[in-house]
């Protein structure tokens, strides 16, 4: 009986709980739907201080005024590095990083406090400061820090100057930039043969370094100008602002000097929303929505601030074509207003601090760090609906797990994923996943120059009636590859490179074209050699690899050896009907298998190369479908996290 009524009272509490929670998800329900309005918006226009718009743009978002690269304040007054100036001025002067003269040591102490993190300074927002070991640097003596500045003194053994050079200290988990004294000067040829500007024409408008050549001076223009003393702005260089300013605003040495009311990433903001009071404000679900942050130059920017080359090697310019067509929006993806966006894009620029191999982590942990502080987006989810573009060779390998970087959505070329991966240095400290994690990153389809005449040509040629059972009946080459071997590195490629070198260097095979060696893209043989081939080897290099474009681009059917390495928009792409797979261990059995294949199969494969090689390119002229897919695979990404985002209290 006492057993029955403590069981009764045990299911009545277990009642009432249940109740309660029933109850309590109604009541949420109901305030969510009934008692405030839904997704309601109202402009905001926040001002700037009076004198923002001189030097900078006023984002009417945050009511901040964007600065050129240095400078700061509300009227982009303030400067941020003040010894890297080569004249005292009461105006802005721009300044560069970079390795082509040396600075002032205060100048490069400023920049590494400025731009590095904090506890490890071999992580800044700039890939040239990652080169700085044994840079020569100067100061004067007896002066104080805010009068040094960075021009030449006249002679490098002016006893007014001491010199110095940059070194670095490791200890187990930090690295500290240090700027030490020397032995000995530097001669003329370790300075660059800089002389101080006044030998220059119009002191090369302090935009460039005047060097000596015995007895001749010239200037050698920073990146973004040109001309004897660099004068002349470049702004036809079209890789020097985010989509050359949108048309909207002038590019000045990377920046874009907007016209008003703009601002923003190429110039591309002239509005910005907020909920009204009381409105909940839930992200679009229907479709795509992407929100694109105004990161400051400051916090990262583009490497036109850097003294030397500053073309973006042609292979990892996707990411400029991304932002392109995202600030154009022909897709009607874009908003301007984050409440109601359900996937957010953080440029980061880490493109170039990733330059071929090297570490992206300083540019994204600063980016990450401003959108986290400024905007209420980032922490809701962790970033789980946030990503960033990583277009050089590897990637997102070398991008540091830690609170700010866990979660990023990667959009890479590199899908390699494995585990404890051991051979691609100490900077990879992944090992669970290597450099890509499925269900979380995206592999995009890399850059590829085509040859527009070229191209066209060839597709007119297959969509003729009867044109590619023709073309195909002219392939008189099984298998075709060409380019770097590396025999001394085996992680190159995986190895793919170097085993099938070691096969068929001396084979007798008639109908096998392998050599090893760089034949120029340009060059016709290369080309012909694709086409002429039936299939054609698409291994990867030192990150990703750009065989499979040129294959597909040239209708012959990719034979993809990436063990473990994820291909570009493989979630939508049914790769079985346009490629052929092979692992490492099948190689001694390579050519034999190519043989066997059917030729109906032939022939079906490069029917559909023929229509799905547009997903591979990024020119709307050539029907690039590039951005789109990459959208499609974001999208996928995203409607997949709604369940887990609504958890985490997104809609709220
Ligand atoms: C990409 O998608 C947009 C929107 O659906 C469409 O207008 C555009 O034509 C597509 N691009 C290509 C190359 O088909
Ligand atoms: C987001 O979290 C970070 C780290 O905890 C914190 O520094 C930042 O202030 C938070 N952002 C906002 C908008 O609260
Ligand atoms: C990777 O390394 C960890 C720790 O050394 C080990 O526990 C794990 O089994 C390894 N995984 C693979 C796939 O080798
Ligand atoms: C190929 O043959 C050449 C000449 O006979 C020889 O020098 C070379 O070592 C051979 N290469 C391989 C990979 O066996």
């Amino acid at each position: 009986m006492l057993l029955h009524r403590s069981l009764a009272y045990v299911l009545a509490i277990i009642f009432l709980h249940i109740l309660k929670r029933v109850q309590s998800a109604e009541t949420v329900l109901k305030t969510a739907l009934g008692d405030h309005p839904f997704n309601t918006f109202q402009e905001v226009n926040k001002p700037c201080q009076e004198g923002c718009l001189l030097h900078g743009n006023c984002n009417h978002e945050l009511g901040v005024c964007e600065c050129p690269f240095g400078l700061s304040g509300p009227t982009c007054q303030t400067q941020l590095y003040p010894a890297c100036r080569t004249l005292f001025t009461s105006g802005a002067q721009r300044i560069y990083l970079g390795r082509t003269a040396p600075r002032n040591c205060y100048c490069y102490l400023q920049l590494v406090k400025g731009l590095c993190l904090p506890d490890d300074e071999s992580r800044c927002a700039f890939h040239t400061m990652q080169l700085w070991d044994s840079l020569y640097c100067f100061k004067r003596k007896d002066t104080p820090e805010e009068q040094q500045l960075s021009d030449l003194p006249e002679k490098i053994d002016d006893p007014a100057y001491e010199w110095g050079r940059c070194t670095t200290s490791r200890t187990l988990t930090t690295m500290q930039k240090h700027v030490g004294p020397i032995d000995q000067l530097p001669t003329i040829e370790d300075i660059s043969k800089s002389v101080p500007l006044s030998r220059c024409k119009a002191r090369c408008y302090e935009q460039g370094v005047c060097q000596d050549w015995g007895g001749q001076t010239r200037c050698l223009c920073f990146g973004g100008y040109k001309g004897d003393d660099c004068s002349v702005s470049e702004v036809a260089a079209e890789s020097l602002c985010p989509d050359n300013c949108g048309a909207r605003g002038k590019c000045i040495a990377g920046f874009c000097k907007c016209d008003a009311p703009y601002w923003g990433l190429g110039c591309s903001r002239s509005k910005a929303y907020e909920p009204v009071p009381g409105s909940v404000a839930y992200p679009y679900f229907p479709s795509l929505k992407i929100y694109v942050y105004d990161v400051p130059p400051n916090v990262v920017g583009t490497h036109q601030f850097e003294d030397g080359d500053i073309n973006v090697f042609f292979n990892y310019q996707s990411f400029m074509r991304f932002e392109e067509m995202l600030l154009h929006d022909i897709n009607g993806v874009r908003t301007e207003n984050p409440y109601e966006a359900n996937l957010f894009y953080i440029p980061a620029f880490a493109y170039y601090s990733t330059s071929n191999l090297g570490d992206p982590t300083g540019a994204v942990i600063r980016a990450v760090n401003w959108v986290a502080s400024t905007f209420p987006f980032f922490n809701r989810t962790g970033g789980k609906d946030h990503f960033i573009l990583i277009s050089a060779d590897r990637g997102a390998c070398y991008l540091k797990r830690v609170p700010q970087t866990e979660h990023l959505i990667r959009v890479t070329h590199f899908g390699y994923e494995r585990q404890n991966i051991t051979d691609m240095g100490q900077l990879l400290h992944n090992t669970e996943y290597g450099c890509f994690k499925a269900g979380r990153d995206v592999v995009m389809s890399p850059y590829f120059k085509a040859k527009v005449a070229k191209i066209q040509d060839l597709r007119t040629r297959l969509e003729q009636p009867g044109g590619l059972e023709a073309f195909i009946a002219k392939k008189d080459v099984l298998f075709f590859f060409s380019g770097d071997i590396r025999h001394n590195e085996p992680e190159y490629s995986g190895g793919v490179r170097q085993a099938l070198s070691l096969l068929l260097s001396n084979n007798s095979y008639p109908d096998v074209v392998f050599k090893g060696g760089y034949m120029m893209l340009g060059g016709h043989e290369y080309e012909d050699l694709l086409a002429r081939s039936k299939f054609c080897m698409a291994p990867y290099g030192h990150g990703f690899g750009i065989r499979l474009t040129h294959a597909l681009m040239h209708a012959c059917v990719p034979v993809i050896i990436q063990d473990k390495v994820r291909q570009p928009f493989e979630d939508i792409l049914h790769y079985p009907d346009f490629s052929i797979r092979v692992s490492k261990a099948e190689l001694p059995r390579l050519v034999e298998m190519l043989r066997a294949v059917p030729q109906e199969d032939l022939v079906r494969m490069t029917k559909e190369n023929s229509r799905i090689y547009r997903a591979f390119i990024w020119q709307p002229e050539l029907g690039g479908l590039a951005y789109n897919f990459t959208l499609a695979s974001l999208w996928r990404r995203v409607s997949h996290l709604r369940g887990e985002l609504y958890e985490a209290g997104v809609r709220r």
